[in-house]
């Protein structure tokens, strides 16, 4: 079996006891969802198969992204290392893909009036969403100009047998693909693929020129060729291993109500681009698992963010800081507000010029927190203690006004323009003078593992 199928990482994950099976019915409304977020409010991350969603014979997973680690065994690092191994790895690009004939989403398809979305098991989330959601799925489509190939998560609400309303508002590459196709009076050529390896889920929020394609970057995680197979009636390649591929073409000059959406920074999101995607064919493997990401204020929609943020903040950093450590977006900013810099300051007033080229990098980040080494960015403490004890609010913060912000329906604090102010904050220790923290004897420490074992 290829390494870029998921399927063979389902394998490891359920030797590691993390797949867990509901083998009674559960209703297609709220309830799959809402047993998530339950879950989440105890800190628990199960990868959740439903064998028996009401009305449906296919079953459903999800929190496939919820946590780093599955991101960092579909690169083979450890745990916490998975930015920094995409940061190496997205830089790597492979411009060249092979072709797979016979793919196995082929096994099954639904074609022109056969079409029916209904056949899948798309679920309705949160009592706020408009009616159900795909959640899932990855949009690939390709530059009228250039050709290049992009890929991204879009939300898609069911709206009939072979029609989903979709939203653009990121207005990333997809949006101005459409832009150019719709200025010629043509419908966008696009496909949907669902239930694909991790690295392709996060290379599809790689920062990517519009001429480049971004197949070119997930390769580069891959370390290989990213495998790929040929569309049946859209002129289209997408990965190979999908479970499910829905192929069709978002229309010119057409506009539908879509939304609202319970979006991933808590809030009912009515921003919408109010697009149409109308479906000519529906493909899928045997014994296909629909993947249902769990939206909301979820660690498996804000995860996949966090790390390509701090991925893409690392690298830009380096450029002119190589003494950065680490950066850490945390779940509690919803992967993407904020940001905690751990740097070997070498040079005072370096935490501000880190705090600079970070707000450069992503207009997304309102508020940037240097902190020295010795601060584990991953531990939220561990920055508030630095906050605590080495900052003094006159000097070491500063405040921007009136920068571009996420607009108001994601972020309800912005103004009536959208726009954020950002603050910038040294939490660094002077390099000269300052108090010693408290240290344990390592060797010490190394003797009282075997006492470890009272406490358990
Ligand atoms: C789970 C998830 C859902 C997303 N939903 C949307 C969406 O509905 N609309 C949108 O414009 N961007 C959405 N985004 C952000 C885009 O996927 C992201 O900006 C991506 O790079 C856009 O792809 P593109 O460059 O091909 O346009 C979502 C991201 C994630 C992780």
């Amino acid at each position: 079996m290829s390494n870029q199928d998921w399927r063979p990482l389902f394998e490891e994950w359920k030797k590691e006891g993390i797949v867990k099976h509901v083998t009674e019915e559960v209703k297609k409304e709220y309830e799959i969802s809402t047993l998530m977020m339950d879950l989440e409010k105890e800190h628990k991350y199960p990868i959740m198969i439903f064998d028996n969603v009401e009305g449906n014979e296919i079953p459903v997973v999800t929190n496939v992204l919820g946590t780093r680690e599955r991101f960092a065994k579909a690169m083979g690092v450890e745990g916490k290392n998975v930015a920094e191994e995409y940061a190496k790895r997205i830089k790597n690009r492979i411009d060249t893909q092979k072709v797979i004939e016979n793919p196995p989403f082929m096994a099954n398809s639904m074609v022109d009036d056969e079409v029916d979305l209904y056949k899948l098991p798309i679920i309705t989330h949160f009592p706020i969403d408009a009616g159900p959601y795909l959640t899932s799925g990855l949009v690939i489509a390709k530059d009228p100009e250039s050709g290049s190939e992009t890929l991204g998560f879009h939300r898609m609400q069911l709206k009939g047998k072979d029609k989903l309303g979709i939203s653009l508002h990121s207005r990333q590459r997809l949006w101005e693909y459409f832009r150019r196709s719709e200025e010629k009076g043509e419908n966008l050529e696009a496909a949907i693929v669902i239930g694909v390896h991790p690295n392709i889920s996060l290379g599809s929020q790689a920062l990517v020129p519009y001429h480049k394609g971004k197949y070119g970057a997930i390769a580069g995680l891959f370390g290989e060729e990213l495998e790929v197979a040929d569309c049946s009636t859209v002129d289209i390649q997408v990965p190979a291993y999908a479970e499910f591929v829905i192929e069709g073409e978002i229309l010119a000059n057409v506009r539908e109500k879509e939304g609202p959406f319970a979006e991933f920074t808590n809030y009912a999101c009515h921003r919408s681009t109010e697009n149409l995607f109308k479906v000519k064919a529906i493909h899928y493997r045997e014994k296909p698992l629909f993947h249902d990401l769990t939206p909301g204020f979820s660690s498996e929609h804000i995860t996949v963010v966090a790390i390509q943020r701090e991925g893409d903040v690392l690298n830009a950093l380096r450029q002119t800081l190589p003494n950065v450590k680490a950066v850490s977006c945390p779940v509690s900013s919803c992967g993407i507000f904020h940001c905690y810099i751990s740097m070997k300051k070498i040079a005072e007033g370096q935490a501000m010029q880190a705090v600079f080229a970070a707000f450069a990098v992503d207009h997304h980040i309102k508020l940037a927190i240097v902190v020295d080494e010795d601060v584990d960015v991953f531990n939220e403490q561990e920055v508030l203690w630095a906050m605590a004890t080495r900052l003094q609010a006159d000097k070491d913060v500063i405040i921007i006004p009136q920068h571009m912000g996420m607009g108001e329906t994601l972020d309800p604090s912005t103004d009536e323009l959208s726009r954020t102010s950002k603050m910038g904050v040294d939490a660094t220790k002077p390099l000269e003078g300052f108090s010693p923290k408290i240290e344990l004897n390592p060797d010490v420490q190394e003797a009282v593992k075997r006492l470890h074992k009272y406490a358990l």
